[in-house]
């Protein structure tokens, strides 16, 4: 585990362990927000997911791959299913964001023209049900991630994007460690597979092992 691992991670996921003795069980949702289910942005999340698991026993993880989904935008009204006349992808997973037990998300879309995706728009849209009656989603960590075609093709701008949002909710925005500070950027250079980006893939884990710690200490707070 610790070989992936910045300089300096070592100790804080330590003190994470002696924390998460006291700590409930924390679930992590990755959500993915590639309209291209199981590619690059997925994969990369995985391996952020991967190693927040290994910060700790307590950790749980699960994958919501919005590839594939239909989801339309917000409709208007001042119900989620105001304006819409039927359920889409959306209400699909509706349940596992609204489970009390996920302490952490990490979020991640591919680079559209230096913006995030349409997906990722929407998605973030509808989570705008989360907020009432109460701010579903205050104080849960989130760490961001994106992934682009280019090395600097705007991957740094999509994540504020995201963590501009999720400021709304009130959510914990945290980077990675050193090489990460911001979230995780990767450039998908070599058709689609995304592993060849070893720099990438280490802010993905690095991010991860943030995300995981931030959720293991507030559940504490909570708890
Ligand atoms: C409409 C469109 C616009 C894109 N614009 C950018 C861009 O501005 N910068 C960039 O680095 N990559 C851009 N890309 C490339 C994707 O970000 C890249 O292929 C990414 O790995 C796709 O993620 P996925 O494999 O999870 O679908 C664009 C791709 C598409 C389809």
């Amino acid at each position: 585990m610790t070989r992936t691992l910045a300089a300096g991670a070592t100790v804080s996921i330590a003190s994470a362990r002696a924390n998460a003795s006291k700590a409930r069980f924390v679930k992590i949702l990755g959500i993915s927000c590639s309209p291209r289910e199981g590619k690059t942005t997925a994969t990369s999340i995985k391996a952020s997911l991967d190693a927040a698991r290994q910060v700790d026993s307590r950790i749980k993880v699960e994958l919501i791959d919005l590839g594939g989904l239909e989801i339309s935008g917000w409709s208007g009204g001042t119900k989620a299913t105001e304006g819409r006349q039927k359920t889409d992808g959306f209400d699909l997973i509706l349940p596992k964001l609204r489970d009390p037990n996920v302490g952490g998300w990490i979020i991640g879309s591919p680079v559209y023209f230096r913006s995030m995706s349409a997906l990722c728009k929407v998605f973030l849209e509808r989570c705008a049900v989360l907020r009432k009656p109460t701010l579903l989603l205050a104080d849960t960590a989130v760490g961001v991630l994106s992934v682009g075609a280019f090395r600097n093709g705007g991957q740094e701008l999509v994540i504020e994007q995201i963590q501009s949002v999720l400021l709304c909710h009130e959510m914990m925005i945290v980077g990675g460690k050193p090489g990460a500070h911001q979230g995780a950027t990767l450039w998908n250079f070599a058709n689609d597979d995304i592993t060849k980006d070893e720099f990438g893939m280490d802010t993905a884990r690095k991010l991860g092992i943030r995300v995981a710690e931030a959720a293991l200490r507030l559940s504490l707070k909570k708890a």
